[in-house]
């Protein structure tokens, strides 16, 4: 049976980055109190892997004199000051494509663009992104609709967009907005870490009998992986670790392919193949 692994299953570059961070500052500040300022990664086995090596979370800026390393999608500039404020040692893990939005946001309010942020209102990541734009000087857009009501009358517009947003949404919005008269620059910050799993995962499950996603039973970008995943392929299985196999689904089967949702550790993905390797 030849098993074929999706290159770009499982944890996208930035969340890698972020874990590796955290486990560096563990070594490196064992005699202080290490915080990740909310979970790092939707992931239990992920988050209490770092509690056992003395990394908790926190959630309030009220925390002082400790080590606070911030996550993949950002925080807002004015905790990230009070952290600072409170004596904290400050160990950045945002990913650097998020970071290069708030620099977008900055250089946009600096040269007095009306700033819009095509992303989901309560994501910490939009939230962090609109803490880099004035006050009163931005707006929040989900989707197209709500453009139809709103009023707009800027002459100059700056967008950007949330890393893991559809192309679709994006482009969609992008058609309302250069229907308003004026400049408008648009900056698409879009991550291609999701839609590079998705084309990687569809050319896996053109080749195979058999298609094993790995991840959350509730994780959207996991269940977008299976729902593609039958596009290409017959049998296709969503599991959330190699426990859940049955020997059945492997008869007569010559290619399996195994991809993994952005929160899947590698882990459990080399156990899963492992597992896959093992049965006759
Ligand atoms: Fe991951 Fe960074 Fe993209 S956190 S999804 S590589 S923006």
């Amino acid at each position: 049976m030849e098993i074929i692994r999706v290159q770009s299953a499982g944890f996208c570059f930035g969340v890698k980055r972020a874990i590796r961070l955290a486990k560096e500052v563990a070594d490196k500040y064992q005699d202080k109190n290490i915080y990740t300022f909310g979970p790092i990664i939707h992931n239990n086995d992920v988050v209490r892997e770092l509690e056992n090596k003395g990394i908790r979370i926190a959630d309030n800026p009220e925390v002082k004199e400790s080590v606070i390393i911030l996550r993949s999608h950002g925080i807002e500039k004015q905790i990230l000051e009070k952290l600072k404020k409170n004596r904290n040692i400050i160990i950045d893990a945002t990913c650097p494509f998020v970071k290069k939005i708030h620099k977008c946001v900055e250089l946009l309010t600096k040269e007095n663009y009306f700033v819009v942020i095509i992303g989901d209102r309560g994501h910490p990541e939009v939230k962090g992104i609109k803490s880099y734009a004035e006050e009163g000087n931005y707006i929040i857009i989900e989707n197209k609709k709500e453009i139809k009501n709103m009023e707009i009358n800027k002459r100059k517009l700056g967008v950007v967009v949330q890393t893991t947003q559809e192309t679709e949404n994006y482009l969609n919005i992008c058609d309302e907005l250069l229907k308003i008269k004026g400049e408008i620059r648009i900056f698409n910050t879009i991550c291609d870490s999701t839609s590079i799993r998705q084309m990687e995962t569809m050319e896996v499950a053109k080749k195979s009998d058999i298609m094993i996603v790995i991840g959350g039973k509730h994780s959207a970008n996991t269940r977008r992986l299976v729902e593609i995943s039958k596009l290409y392929c017959r049998e296709v299985y969503h599991v959330e670790n190699e426990k859940e196999l049955k020997e059945d689904w492997f008869k007569n089967k010559k290619v399996v392919g195994v991809t993994g949702g952005a929160s899947t550790p590698d882990y459990i993905i080399d156990k899963v193949i492992e597992k896959i390797r093992r049965i006759k």
